[in-house]
């Protein structure tokens, strides 16, 4: 198929156009670099021996996207673009209504326009909000509790009430819980901009040395360790549910929702343990309070998507722990 990846040079996008290429695909990567770096798209074209076809272009861009989709002669479309940080999301929130929400209403204003109606979105857990007790099934009620969290549910809407307009749409809502790890090759993976506030990212900076330790946000949570716990997947198992969710558009019309995570809760001090473990080397860290806005578990009821794509996130936390300081040992300073 001719596949367009928005947001295809950032860290799942650039994964999962890999998988595609991979699997024959034609792919059209669209991503205005406002939170990657090109090289990674180079990196891309190493690993599958030929590369997508790339446009340094914001999804805002309506003209842009037509004559790129037509040109292509796109089939499905796979929307990743947006930005992503909570905190961000909080203290510039228009900014995260004009990517992710007008973004999105733009692009699916040319996808209807040019008869393209087959269509797979990046949401996340976070549309679960923190009422919620864990494990979450895709009808849990939803809340989310901050400004990122009402873009991606805002974007959800959109799409069902599209659906249920026209019965022609194929789309797939995929929520992912805490996306870890990189590509076994080292050759792609997540490069944070700043300082992260996410766990992996920044253990993987205290393993390094960029940090001197490691702050754990809280200790007494209703937890077998008393620290957060939540559904890490590795990139590699959201890339092959996302080739999965394309295969099952394919016969199935209207719009599904599945949740992609392993269902398996881990705590902050075992993702710790697991780290050590893997790279052979102290992860120091230091306990302090509750994080504000942090719950104290997230995890994922996977089975609709185990039944409905035949796809189960496979990859252990130490393979994801392990493939993530694989790809900062032989890229220190990101791309
Ligand atoms: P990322 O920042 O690495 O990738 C997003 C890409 O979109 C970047 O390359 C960025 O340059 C591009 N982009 C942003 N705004 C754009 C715009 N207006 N026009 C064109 N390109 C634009 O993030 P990621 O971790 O790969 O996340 C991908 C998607 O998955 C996002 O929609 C994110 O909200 C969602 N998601 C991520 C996580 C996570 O923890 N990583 C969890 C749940 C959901
Ligand atoms: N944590 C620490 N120290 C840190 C960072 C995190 O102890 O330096 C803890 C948190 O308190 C939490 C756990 O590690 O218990 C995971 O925190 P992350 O920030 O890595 O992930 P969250 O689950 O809080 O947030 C992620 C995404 C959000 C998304 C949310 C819900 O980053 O975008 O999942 O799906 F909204």
């Amino acid at each position: 198929m001719r596949i367009a990846v928005t947001g295809g040079a950032g860290y799942i996008g650039s994964h999962v156009a890999l998988a595609l290429l991979q699997e024959g695909h034609e792919v059209i990567i669209i991503d205005n670099l406002s939170n990657s770096s090109a090289l990674s798209l180079q990196r891309i074209s190493l690993l599958a021996g030929r590369s997508a076809v790339f446009y340094q272009t914001d999804i805002r861009d309506s003209e842009a996207l037509r004559r790129i989709l037509r040109q292509h002669q796109v089939e499905a479309l796979l929307h990743f673009a947006g930005l992503k940080s909570v905190g961000a999301s909080v203290s510039d929130p228009l900014s995260y209504y004009d990517n992710n929400v007008q973004g999105s209403l733009r692009l699916l204003q040319v996808l209807q326009e040019l008869d393209l109606r087959q269509l797979i979105f990046s949401s996340s857990a976070t549309v679960y909000g923190p009422q919620q007790a864990a494990p979450f099934a895709e009808d849990a009620a939803l809340a989310p509790s901050n400004p990122y969290g009402h873009s991606k549910l805002m974007v959800e809407q959109m799409l069902r009430d599209l659906c249920a307009a026209d019965a022609r749409w194929r789309v797939a809502i995929l929520r992912y819980f805490n996306p870890a790890g990189a590509h076994p090759s080292g050759l792609i993976g997540e490069v944070p901009r700043g300082i992260p506030n996410n766990l992996m990212p920044y253990a993987l900076g205290v393993l390094s040395g960029r940090y001197p330790q490691l702050r754990i946000f809280g200790q007494d949570y209703p937890t077998p360790d008393g620290t957060g716990v939540r559904d890490y997947i590795h990139v590699m198992d959201l890339s092959s549910g996302h080739v999965a969710a394309l295969r099952q558009l394919q016969h199935r019309a209207g719009c599904h929702v599945f949740n992609l995570g392993t269902g398996r809760p881990y705590s902050v001090l075992d993702v710790v343990d697991a780290f050590q473990k893997v790279s052979g080397r102290a992860l120091p860290y230091v306990l302090l309070p509750r994080r504000p806005g942090d719950v104290a578990a997230s995890y994922a009821d996977p089975r609709l998507a185990e039944q409905a794509l035949a796809w189960r996130a496979e990859r252990s936390l130490e393979m994801m722990c392990a493939d993530a300081w694989n790809f900062t040992e032989h890229n220190p300073d990101g791309y």
